[in-house]
């Protein structure tokens, strides 16, 4: 059984490994090794994500988690980037586990939550060139509205839904 909760410090190594795994397995065809490691170093240690899990406030609702066996299988989080906008800042799911529909419960829990601070629209910021993140994104209803150079030069592309 799959169960998504909003995640706690029991979770906090999980979540490190899920996220660093998801990446590595996402973008090592698309960043250079060093700017990926770089990413995952500054983000995903321990340390930052046992920081993360605390209390939820309007801009960073905090982690939420698929475990399943006691074991984390997926994760994500998002806060209110506006009065009535919201963005889900990450979302992971383990490498062998994608397609099972995880990323689609994680993501329901997170809008039911960012519904809940008032927000209208969801926004997602994802990698020009992730075929594992636009196909998921483009079948939840989110649509392109342009694009955005981040750190040396990599685009990221901007989607939005109405919720
Ligand atoms: C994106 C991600 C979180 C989605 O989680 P998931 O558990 O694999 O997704 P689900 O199984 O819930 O849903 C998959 C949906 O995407 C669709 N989909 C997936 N791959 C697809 C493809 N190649 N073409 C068309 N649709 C595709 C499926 O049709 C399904 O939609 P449906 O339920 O309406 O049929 C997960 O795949 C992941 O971790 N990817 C790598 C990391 C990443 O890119 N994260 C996003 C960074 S912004």
């Amino acid at each position: 059984m799959i169960e998504i909760k909003r995640a706690d410090s029991t979770h906090v190594q999980g979540i490190a490994e899920v996220c660093a795994q998801a990446n590595r397995a996402t973008y090592g065809e698309i960043y250079a090794k060093e700017y990926l490691e770089e990413i995952i170093a500054k983000y995903y240690t321990p340390e930052r994500i046992a920081e993360e899990v605390g209390s939820p406030t309007r801009a960073w609702g905090g982690y939420w988690v698929a475990v399943e066996k006691d074991r984390v299988i997926g994760a994500g989080g998002g806060g209110m980037i506006g009065d009535a906008e919201s963005e889900i800042f990450a979302l992971y799911v383990s490498p062998d586990r994608r397609n099972e529909g995880i990323g689609s419960l994680l993501i329901e829990a997170i809008t039911a939550q960012q519904k809940e601070f008032g927000a209208a629209a969801q926004w997602i910021s994802v990698q020009k060139g992730n075929h594992k993140g636009i196909p998921f994104y483009e079948a939840r209803g989110f649509e392109l509205q342009g694009e955005e150079e981040e750190e040396h030069g990599y685009l990221s592309l901007r989607y939005k839904r109405v919720i």
